[in-house]
């Protein structure tokens, strides 16, 4: 579903380039649940967004459910994330102007749900997050744990193929973030890719699989299994579009042929 081929990120400073994410490469399947860790600044977020769709300034190669992220257009690309990706931000981003029930809808709208359809949807998602009475508030008037719960309600609501998740419980009681994390369980179980970031140990441990990052380069995945994973972490230096077919014959073949 997801490989990224080297993948650098950099920022332009007074002094020169500084490179945040260097030579990232990492392969995910359809159905996997995955842990970023790694110390503050080590690149999580920037990686996330980048995955996410909502970074293009990047190098290397990015592929995505058999497109080639890194030749898209802007238009194309955020048309692609509204489509398959829900994302929740470490700093919440929920629209101000608008009301949690308004938040919500959004991505409903963008995939073409009709508004009475929508409507109940948007019912039962305060009803499962248990923020009814909030319906009509703006962000500004809800706590952060709030927030967060209607950012976490905002990204699963259209049942996306792909959860983004960067720090999701962060601001919450341990008991309502459990409650987040069983609900990723449960929706990883039905089938969507879920790929998270935490410091949390306890949060990590819903998932079955690591990918550390430190100073922007990767330290670890234990997901390297060399049965079925060995080409994507070996592919330092190798071919993208053999290493993109071998590992992703089913889901990338279109964007890692034809001369990525
Ligand atoms: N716009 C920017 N300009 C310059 N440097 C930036 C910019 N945005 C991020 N960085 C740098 O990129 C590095 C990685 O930041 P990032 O937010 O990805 O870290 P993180 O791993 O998510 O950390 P945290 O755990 O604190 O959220 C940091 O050193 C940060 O200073
Ligand atoms: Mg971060």
């Amino acid at each position: 579903m997801v490989c990224l081929r080297r993948v650098y990120k950099y920022f332009e400073s007074g002094r020169g380039r500084t490179y945040v994410l260097q030579s990232i490469n990492l392969d995910v399947r359809e159905g996997e649940f995955v842990t970023i860790m790694g110390p503050s600044g080590a690149g999580k977020s920037t990686l996330l967004h980048i995955l996410g769709l909502l970074d293009g300034a990047f190098e290397g190669e990015y592929g995505l459910l058999g497109h080639a992220v890194h030749r898209m257009r802007p238009r194309e690309r955020i048309q692609l994330g509204r489509e398959n990706i829900g994302f929740i931000f470490q700093q919440y981003h929920l629209l101000d102007d608008l009301t949690v029930y308004e938040n919500l809808a959004i991505p409903l709208s963008y995939r073409g749900v009709k508004p009475a359809q929508r409507a109940a949807i948007v019912a039962h998602s305060l009803d499962r997050f248990q923020i009814v009475g909030k319906r009509n508030l703006f962000p500004n008037q809800l706590s952060g744990g709030q927030q967060q719960l209607v950012a976490v309600a905002r990204a699963v609501i259209a049942n996306p193929k792909l959860i983004l998740a960067d720090e999701p419980t962060g601001n919450l009681h341990s008991e309502q973030g459990k409650e987040i994390m069983e609900l990723f369980r449960r929706l990883n179980g039905e089938g969507t890719t879920i790929i998270q970031v935490t410091h949390s140990e306890e949060n990590a441990a819903f998932s079955k699989r690591i990918f550390r990052l430190r100073d922007g380069w990767v330290e670890g995945d234990s997901g390297n299994d060399p049965a079925d994973r060995g080409n994507a972490i070996k592919s330092e230096g190798a071919d993208f579009q053999s290493t993109c077919r071998e590992t992703h014959a089913d889901t990338c073949s279109q964007g890692c042929t034809g001369g990525v």
